[in-house]
């Protein structure tokens, strides 16, 4: 079906008023057919678009260079708290991030059945060279880059799974994420081990050889990159009632609460991804491999636990994260989505490295604002700020009422039952400037 017989197939059978959905989905198309037709082709069965939110945070002070941080998300608050980190962290030295390395893995998932693993190892060691040379026509670009494929080992996995062994491949992909490249190596790897068993039935005897898989895999953790910030504590400064030592010695243990105790882990490290996965989706990276790799690496050591550490060294507080992050700055949607180029060229176009920097210093601010809060002022006084558009725009205020109602919750919590009641006075004609009103609605927000 052509695009418009799909959508005028998916209206007629799937929603109540077909001609609002047409409205509403064709509201979504681009307005210059061109881009719009990028987007058709990124997937299948394209209807429309799906916005979120681009915006960016500023004040970014990274190994001394400055950056605005382009960030894609839904979710309230997570600009305005990576801001906030960049701003605190601008008067005190900034982020220094460095990558530790930047090596990708795959695996031929393979099952042999023969009885002596030595011959089988014979056989591979002899042949070794082949895998490389036989992909030689998939590398040449990448080598001419000063990427490839580093080695290929041969894994005796048969303790996890009768038969299991895996042939397995390190790559370097300079500045492309690198999944297609390393799946047509490990392809072309699969095609050339077939070869190489067959032709060695004399020491391998006839032991079939059955090819299971071969894909690269998404848990990177040689693919590092470590992001930090410090300070002296009696530079903390962080007012609000907390003294420096206070706050240094609070923010060490909740750091430690969440390398202890995988309840508290998971959502220390879901706010960690806010500001990991902004970033990523914003430069057209691929957020459902940042996070399954973010996630298996929290849980390395066998207790799923804390991506960021903090500790007291002698009079100065250092918080830091230690995290794989496999992005590129090439390839993919990079040089096609116009958002996403516009990301990169915030960014001054960075390398993949510094790519990689970038966005674990954004995880690092994340996690920073929301512990600061959380030990603290507590983390719904920000956020239900942050949240009061939202909750207006459902109550489909206007602009006046808007600005009136925000106005209002300056020096106030914000709730939502708070701000329905202001909401429904002000429809009703109540004045928030009058004094007696005041009293009365300080009262309804509970101050
Ligand atoms: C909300 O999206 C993220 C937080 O829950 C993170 C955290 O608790 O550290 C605020």
């Amino acid at each position: 079906m052509s695009k418009s017989a799909k959508i005028e197939w998916l209206l007629a059978n799937y929603t109540n008023d077909s001609n609002a959905s047409y409205e509403m989905l064709s509201g979504y198309w681009h307005n210059q057919p061109e881009v719009q037709k990028l987007h058709d082709e990124f997937i299948e069965n394209t209807l429309s678009n799906y916005f979120m939110p681009f915006g960016v945070a500023p004040n970014f002070l990274i190994n001394n260079e400055m950056y605005a941080i382009p960030m894609a998300i839904e979710e309230s608050s997570v600009v305005a708290a990576a801001s906030k980190a960049a701003n605190f962290w601008l008067d005190r030295g900034g982020f220094h991030a460095q990558v530790i390395s930047t090596v990708k893995i795959g695996h031929v998932h393979f099952i042999w059945e023969g009885n002596d693993v030595s011959l089988l190892t014979k056989v591979f060691e002899a042949n070794k060279s082949k895998f490389v040379e036989n992909a030689a026509g998939i590398t040449k670009n990448m080598v001419a880059r000063g990427g490839g494929i580093l080695d290929v080992t041969l894994k005796d996995k048969s303790d996890l799974e009768p038969g299991y062994f895996q042939l397995e491949a390190r790559f370097e992909t300079c500045d492309s994420m690198g999944a297609n490249f390393i799946n047509s190596c490990l392809e072309s790897f699969a095609h050339t081990w077939q070869v190489i068993v067959s032709e060695n039935e004399e020491i391998l005897g006839d032991s079939s050889l059955q090819i299971v898989m071969s894909i690269l895999s998404n848990f990177t953790p040689e693919c590092l990159v470590r992001a930090e910030v410090r300070c002296k504590i009696d530079q903390i400064n962080e007012g609000g009632g907390i003294g420096n030592y206070e706050f240094a010695e609070k923010f060490c243990r909740a750091i430690r609460i969440a390398t202890v105790e995988p309840y508290r882990a998971v959502t220390h490290n879901k706010g960690i991804m806010n500001g990991i996965d902004a970033v990523v989706i914003a430069t057209g990276n691929d957020f459902r491999a940042t996070e399954a790799c973010a996630h298996a690496y929290a849980a390395k050591n066998g207790r799923y636990s804390s991506l960021t550490h903090a500790a007291i060294e002698g009079d100065e507080f250092v918080f830091w994260i230690e995290l794989p992050l496999s992005l590129g700055t090439v390839g993919g949607i990079t040089s096609l989505h116009p958002m996403v180029k516009f990301a990169h060229e915030l960014l001054g176009y960075p390398s993949a490295q510094q790519l990689m920097l970038i966005t674990a210093v954004a995880g690092l601010a994340q996690n920073f604002s929301a512990v600061r809060s959380l030990i603290t002022s507590g983390i719904q006084k920000g956020h239900m700020k942050m949240h009061l558009l939202n909750i207006l725009n459902q109550l489909e205020a206007t602009d006046l009422e808007k600005a009136t109602i925000v106005e209002y919750f300056k020096d106030k919590v914000v709730s939502h039952s708070a701000a329905v009641e202001i909401f429904t006075k002000i429809r009703g004609g109540w004045n928030p400037a009058s004094s007696a009103g005041s009293a009365n609605l300080d009262t309804l927000a509970g101050n």
